[in-house]
């Protein structure tokens, strides 16, 4: 058998890629998570799933399978509702992190990898965003995302324990919950294929860097096969570089899905930055990985798992 790797979140959209992924790769894999969001049925068979939640103990998931590294995707993942309820948010977000981290360090773990987020860089006076800049959250879901970076770290200087932080673009393809707050490919691939009218908000014209899930995946995996000594900020972009306004997406999906409905026009929303792109450098030399999906084949792909979901 491989090394063991606990998976927190790994019944939701990105981390039941990274489950497969991982499988795929020989690992042995354990998922975390408490379906609040996920469901059992995305776990991909060959994984054990421990239904805990990261604010309580998770103890008998780090005792019974003794893992090797954890990656930890579980958390509350809405800007929206981060507004609404900012301690609920650093509840799951810090705390439960916090929670994970310590338990990590009690059961001898070698490396936590984590899912970070575009958020933590808040509105910047740059399109193109890299990890040196000055981070100032928007959101209390960017902030509780960059607080735990930070607790990351302390953690390394305390007890060395290894880390590493990938600041996810703009994520889409299958399994993406269709009836989230984000996530457009998914929403409005359902709505094109139930046969809907898509709204586009302020124009159309934001730019985002969507980046396709089995990518992600496969870079989460690679974090855990580098070396990290070092490498004092382990804080990476996850993401092509590449920026596609609302506006071309929808068309791209409104061939995926053979239809012609035009989209509703909604009213620019207050918060929504002009471009959101990150800078890939960093993470292509350390990992020599690259985005291999091109946009219109992720498209094609997400169309095609939603199409059959129906
Ligand atoms: N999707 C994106 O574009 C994107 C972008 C940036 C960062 N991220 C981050 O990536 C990670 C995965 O996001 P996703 O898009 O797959 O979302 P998701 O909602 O599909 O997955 C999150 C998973 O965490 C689980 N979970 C939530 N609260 C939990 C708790 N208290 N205890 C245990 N499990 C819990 C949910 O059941 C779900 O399976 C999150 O940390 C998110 O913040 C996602």
């Amino acid at each position: 058998m491989g090394r063991k790797i606990l998976v927190t979140g790994g019944a939701g959209f990105i981390g039941s890629h990274v489950t497969e992924e991982l499988l795929g790769r020989g690992y042995e894999v354990a998922v975390l998570d408490n379906l609040s969001g996920g469901g059992a049925d995305q776990v991909p068979a060959g994984a054990r799933l421990y239904e805990l939640d990261i604010t309580e103990s998770v103890e008998s998931a780090f005792e019974e399978f003794s893992p090797d590294d954890v990656i930890h995707l579980a958390a509350q993942v809405s800007v929206a509702v981060s507004m609404q309820d900012p301690e609920m948010d650093a509840r799951i977000n810090v705390l439960g992190s916090l929670n994970i981290i310590g338990a990590a360090r009690r059961h001898g773990v070698r490396r936590i990898v984590y899912a970070s987020s575009a958020a933590c860089y808040g509105v910047q006076d740059r399109d193109v965003l890299s990890e040196e800049m000055r981070c100032v959250p928007a959101s209390f879901y960017g902030a509780s995302k960059y607080a735990v970076e930070h607790c990351l770290l302390s953690a390394r200087e305390d007890s060395g324990l290894e880390w590493a932080a990938l600041r996810f673009a703009n994520v889409y393809g299958p399994r993406q919950d269709p009836h989230g707050e984000a996530g457009v490919v998914a929403i409005f691939a359902r709505l094109l294929l139930d046969g809907g009218q898509p709204k586009i908000f302020g124009g159309g014209e934001l730019k985002r860097d969507y980046i396709f899930v089995e990518d992600v995946a496969r870079a989460v995996a690679l974090m855990l096969e580098v070396e990290l000594d070092g490498c004092e900020d382990p804080v990476f972009n996850c993401s092509t570089a590449l920026g596609t306004t609302t506006n071309q997406i929808y068309e791209l999906l409104k061939t995926a899905c053979s239809s012609g409905v035009d989209a509703l026009a909604g009213p620019w929303r207050p918060g929504d930055v002009q471009s959101l792109i990150l800078n890939n450098t960093r993470l292509k030399r350390l990992l020599d990985w690259a985005p291999r999906v091109p946009l219109e084949e992720g498209i094609g792909r997400t169309a095609e798992y939603f199409r059959d979901a129906t």
